[in-house]
């Protein structure tokens, strides 16, 4: 008898949470993967805290069917809002991507001698519930501004990262940033798509080098325009769910000798597609698009 794959799956709104899912299937090859998109109710970030938990609850179900041993919510917006339900529901670990992002920015953070000044970026609902603020709230941060960016998600979703319309669009989200700031979180896995643009815009508006600290080494993004040497770092979560996988890996054997990875989303696939595979280097194995909900209904088996 076939041995049964045992899945890590992951869930977004949409093309956002595939930054997160690459990087952890290249780190960790021998394993296999379900990812969700929920483009036909895509953004999430607007919406009310009921609704963005229950679509986060029917993405789980979906992803329950299969044979998933750890559920990544790969969206900072059900994370903000989810995550504990998910926890309580399910007998499988559920990592988020506001809490462990929460833990690793204050130990990043923890040399600096001084106080620090963040500034967090994140969708409408991510803000407003101010989850990673008061996770990351304490003495060491002299100040956090937050912003929410809700064009940004669209943009992402259509694939214009780069050029004239998203560096306007950056521009103004990011106009009243603090001059002070150390360090940009960007709290929504949509983000890390625009780092280039947002680097560049952070450059001219601050004048100061503008750093990405990615999984191995901090990388020098922008620096046209310093008249100083005092460098901003931009932040993201994929380190630490990367190091929080590593973790439960250890004691777990969930590899496979075939891993298989599939891909579903719930509206155009073509869309999905065009969109998804100009951004990620690994070509798609199986890319589906399901009805969600008729498949909740049916409990169909796969
Ligand atoms: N990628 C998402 C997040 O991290 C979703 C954004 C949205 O759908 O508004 O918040």
């Amino acid at each position: 008898m076939q041995k049964l794959h045992s899945y890590i799956s992951f869930f977004d709104s949409g093309q956002g949470g595939l930054t997160l899912w690459e990087d952890v299937i290249e780190r960790f090859p021998r394993l296999s993967s379900i990812y969700l998109g929920d483009t036909a109710r895509c953004p999430y970030g607007n919406r009310s805290a009921e609704i963005i938990v229950r679509y986060s609850q029917e993405a789980a179900s979906f992803l329950m069917n299969f044979n998933t041993k750890i559920l990544v919510i790969a969206c900072g917006t059900a994370s903000s809002v989810a995550s504990k339900a998910l926890s309580e529901q399910l007998d499988i670990p559920v990592i988020d991507i506001v809490n462990d992002f929460s833990k690793y920015v204050k130990n990043y953070i923890k040399n600096s001698s001084e106080p620090t000044s963040i500034a967090i970026l994140g969708t409408q609902f991510t803000v407003k519930s101010q989850s990673l603020f008061h996770l990351l709230r304490d003495s060491h941060f002299q100040d956090i501004w937050q912003k929410d960016c809700p064009l940004f998600v669209p943009l992402v979703e259509e694939g214009l990262t780069q050029g004239e319309i998203p560096e306007k669009i950056c521009e103004l989200y990011l106009s009243q940033i603090p001059k002070n700031i150390e360090y940009i979180l960007l709290a929504c896995t949509h983000y890390p798509r625009l780092l280039n643009t947002i680097a560049t815009t952070l450059n001219k508006l601050l004048k100061r080098p503008v750093f990405h600290q990615g999984t191995e080494k901090k990388v020098l993004l922008s620096n046209e325009n310093s008249s100083s040497k005092k460098p901003l770092i931009i932040l993201d979560p994929r380190p630490c769910i990367i190091s929080r996988i590593k973790k439960i890996l250890q004691n777990q054997n969930y590899e496979s000798a075939f891993p298989t990875h599939k891909i579903y989303c719930t509206d155009s696939i073509i869309d999905f597609k065009n969109v998804a595979q100009k951004f990620t280097k690994r070509k798609f194995q199986h890319l589906e698009k399901i009805d969600l909900l008729e498949k909740l209904i049916n409990k169909t088996a796969y």
